[in-house]
């Protein structure tokens, strides 16, 4: 692992859990108020919950050290063993969080293909598999939102709540892999609210475009919480003085939600000046928030010796498989940034095409 100074002065655009905390946050860390939360008795985490809870109009919230924590935490909180769970293919749950809600939760995946990490509810209601003798018997749908592997896509109140209309006939529970949920409100300029109230419960990350060090947060009503908190404690997340993890999570949704318009700003002006480059293919109606996903399989080149040859000219991105790359936009990427990173993607093409040739 390279240490953060020996990635000083490159143009990192890897993922927006990069970000560093601001200085008020710093402060905010050093002066909080901190007690036993095992206890309940931290102020800083209550707090933090309290305002999490109130944001997404539900009754109770929980301070996670994770978001695969928090997923973990709300599949299991959400399900027994032995019963199955809807969510789409190319969801983060499915594909980054090590298996752990069949290893860990006993819940089979019933993976979902969706369009721009969207679940039609007629594939929803096909993949529903009621209780049968032999089944695994389907008791929740996990949507994600903005939807990581489509490109950071968003997925509307009106869709959830289709998709909800599904679950509610079927008895089951709708979760929200809310990640960067903000992300998605920005965009759509609509309150967190509308996306919130058509699930049964969520989690949202603070430490991605937020720019916290750590933490997610769990939110639904207070019974489900009550579990979630029990499971937390199984998985050895429970917490002593967390009130240096709530403290610049409090600052995160006091005041960083808004500048996500920036990050959304940059991403789409790189995504534009990407799909100007010769061999770079861009889907711009994936383009909603802070992430750009291009395919490169026009240049010969695998997506991991372009990530590579990207680097040694100063840009760090992400490989998505074999000719998938990555960009995503954060604080403390600039549009002089954006503008440099569009430029090094050009070099490196046109370098590729006349290896080609
Ligand atoms: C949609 C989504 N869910 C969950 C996670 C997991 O979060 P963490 O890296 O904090 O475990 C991520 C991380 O990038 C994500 O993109």
């Amino acid at each position: 692992m390279e240490s953060p100074k020996s990635l000083i002065g490159f143009i990192d655009l890897r993922s927006d859990t990069v970000t560093l905390p601001t200085e008020e946050m710093l402060e905010a860390i050093k002066n909080a108020e901190l007690g036993d939360d095992v206890f309940g008795e931290d102020p800083t985490v209550n707090r933090l919950e309290e305002m999490a809870a109130k944001k997404m109009d539900k009754e109770a919230a929980l301070l996670v050290p994770s978001g695969t924590m928090a997923n973990l935490i709300s599949v299991t909180s959400n399900t027994k063993p032995g019963d199955s769970a809807i969510l789409e293919a190319d969801s983060h749950i499915h594909w980054y969080e090590v298996g752990g809600i069949s290893a860990i939760a006993g819940v089979l995946p019933l993976p979902v293909k969706g369009k721009m990490g969207v679940m039609d509810p007629k594939d929803i209601e096909a993949a529903i598999r009621r209780n049968d003798i032999h089944f695994a018997e389907t008791t929740l749908v996990c949507i994600e939102n903005t939807h990581n592997r489509a490109g950071g896509t968003v997925v509307t109140p009106a869709q959830i709540q289709a998709i909800s209309r599904v679950a509610k006939e079927y008895g089951l529970r709708l979760y929200m892999d809310g990640a960067r949920i903000f992300n998605a409100s920005v965009a759509l300029k609509v309150d967190v609210k509308e996306f919130t109230r058509h699930v049964d419960n969520l989690m949202f990350c603070l430490s991605k475009g937020l720019s916290c060090p750590i933490g997610s947060i769990v939110v639904g009503n207070r019974e489900f919480i009550e579990r979630a908190r029990k499971v937390r404690k199984t998985l050895g997340g429970g917490m002593r003085q967390a009130g240096i993890i709530a403290a610049p999570g409090i600052i995160a949704l006091e005041k960083m939600i808004d500048r996500l318009e920036d990050d959304h700003r940059n991403a789409r002006f790189l995504a534009e000046r990407l799909a100007e480059i010769e061999g770079i293919d861009v889907d711009l109606r994936t383009v909603q928030t802070n992430m750009i996903i291009f395919e490169i399989s026009r240049l010969s080149i695998t997506a991991e010796a372009f990530v590579k040859e990207l680097r040694e000219q100063g840009v760090l991105a992400l490989d998505l498989g074999k000719t998938r790359v990555r960009m995503v936009t954060h604080r403390g990427i600039e549009r002089e940034d954006v503008e440099k990173a569009a430029d090094r993607v050009e070099d490196v093409t046109r370098k590729m095409r006349q290896k080609k040739l």
